[in-house]
């Protein structure tokens, strides 16, 4: 995961009582592990679910509760750390401290801290349903978020109540996601478009069966976190992916290589950045059975007829000499053989500003591999080999060189 917008990042982080307050110690732990500095404060309601000293030992700085003791002898310390801050994150947020938050009430240090701060918040409530959806906490709701807050979840599920239903609060990664795309706002690709596509396609045979390749999505899925955490509204156009997929990011899932070129094209035109990271198939069955294929007895083998798939990328570059989007477009060459040759070939033929070349009979490189090495090839000729790195690592050197093109106004396609 990348460090890049946490690190060093002053986040405050509210807890409210709530179950789900042990969840909580996982998200502060996340937060602390990216580099950021993360002052807890917890409401006393809080303290009931799990200890300040959890927080304390998890952020490795003292959980604080009270207004009225000044721990390091500070005697305003919801003044300081309320400037401090570079983001403050409630999480769990409870129907109480949501009502308090929408009313401008600061009757404690956690409620004090929140109203002096100009930081930008992000809002993870947890409650019971009927709390959740009282007309009274959707109105606080809407009015926090009116007034930019950042609402994750609350999501569906089982409730303290051993109850099924809305409230629950959002999954740690999730309010981490969120986290990193209020922080992203300032990114250098902030109000950029940036479509990414990924997975292996799909090409059915009869209703149960199909062709496919070994990818596994999780590239792909990278440099869509990537993306996002430099600031853009990023959609994931993705097959079957066998990771789980990313947050923060639109996504239109898609199985055969039409779907996708269909997906693909519709987006062209409000694309700044295009990367296609997904293995297309070059071939599909010409005619799919309707039904499931039976063998017959004492049938020894069964031809398939495959045709052509369209090229996406070779699509893309015809549409961009018409309308000049999208700005930069990037393709992957997952090569076996002859790796600059083939990669430098793809360059030209689909009219790339960049190719990632990569070897997959690579160990450190293959599909399903958490990690690539990989060579950047431009079109105007540069060639750049790099190390051997975490597929998120990865993902961010190719955002980037694509952001660094298009800074030029994107490089002429060859
Ligand atoms: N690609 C595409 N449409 C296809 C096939 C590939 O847009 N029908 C894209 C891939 O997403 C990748 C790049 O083209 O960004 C290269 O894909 P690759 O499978 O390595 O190359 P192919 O063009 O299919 O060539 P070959 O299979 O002959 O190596």
């Amino acid at each position: 995961m990348s460090d890049q917008l946490l690190s060093g990042k002053r986040v405050l982080l509210g807890v409210t009582g709530g179950i789900a307050a042990y969840k909580a110690a996982d998200l502060c732990s996340k937060l602390a592990q990216a580099g950021a500095q993360v002052d807890v404060i917890m409401t006393e309601a809080a303290t009931r679910f799990v200890g300040p000293l959890t927080f304390s030992a998890l952020s490795g700085r003292p959980a604080r509760v009270d207004m009225w003791t000044a721990p390091g002898g500070d005697p305003i310390p919801h003044v300081h750390m309320a400037a401090a801050a570079d983001l403050a994150i409630v999480a769990p947020l409870s129907a109480n401290t949501l009502a308090k938050l929408a009313l401008g009430l600061a009757d404690n240090l956690l409620t004090a801290t929140l109203l002096a701060t100009e930081a930008p918040l992000v809002l993870a409530p947890a409650m019971e349903s009927h709390m959740w959806s009282n007309p009274v906490t959707q109105a606080h709701a809407k009015t926090l978020r009116k007034r930019g807050a950042v609402q994750v979840g609350p999501g569906v599920g089982r409730l303290a109540s051993s109850a099924l239903g809305a409230g629950r609060m959002a999954e740690p990664v999730e309010i981490l996601a969120a986290a990193r795309g209020v922080l992203a706002r300032s990114g250098p690709l902030a109000g950029r478009r940036v479509v990414v596509t990924a997975g292996g396609t799909q090409e059915p045979l009869d209703p149960v069966r199909y062709i496919t390749n070994a990818s596994s999505g999780k590239m792909g899925v990278a440099l869509a976190e990537a993306a996002r955490d430099l600031g853009a509204e990023v959609t994931l156009v993705h097959a079957p992916l066998a990771v789980p997929g990313p947050y923060g990011v639109e996504r239109v899932s898609v199985r055969t290589a039409i779907e996708m070129r269909d997906a693909v094209l519709a987006l062209a035109p409000a694309t700044d950045i295009l990367i296609g990271a997904a293995a297309v198939a070059d071939f599909r069955p010409a005619d799919p059975a309707a039904q499931k294929i039976k063998k017959t007895p004492g049938q020894a083998a069964l031809t398939i007829e495959l045709v052509r798939n369209p090229d996406i990328l070779a699509e893309v570059a015809a549409l961009r000499a018409e309308i000049g989007r999208p700005a930069v477009v990037v393709g992957f060459a997952a090569e076996t053989q002859d790796l600059l040759a083939n990669a430098t070939a793809k360059l030209a033929a689909k009219r790339l500003d960049m190719i990632v070349a990569n070897d997959v009979t690579d160990p450190g490189s293959g599909f399903g591999s958490d990690t690539n090495q990989i060579t950047l090839l431009y079109a105007d000729g540069r060639v750049e080999a790099l190390p051997l790195a975490s597929k998120g690592e990865v993902a961010e050197r190719v955002l980037d060189a694509a952001v660094a093109s298009m800074g030029d106004g994107g490089l002429a396609p060859g």
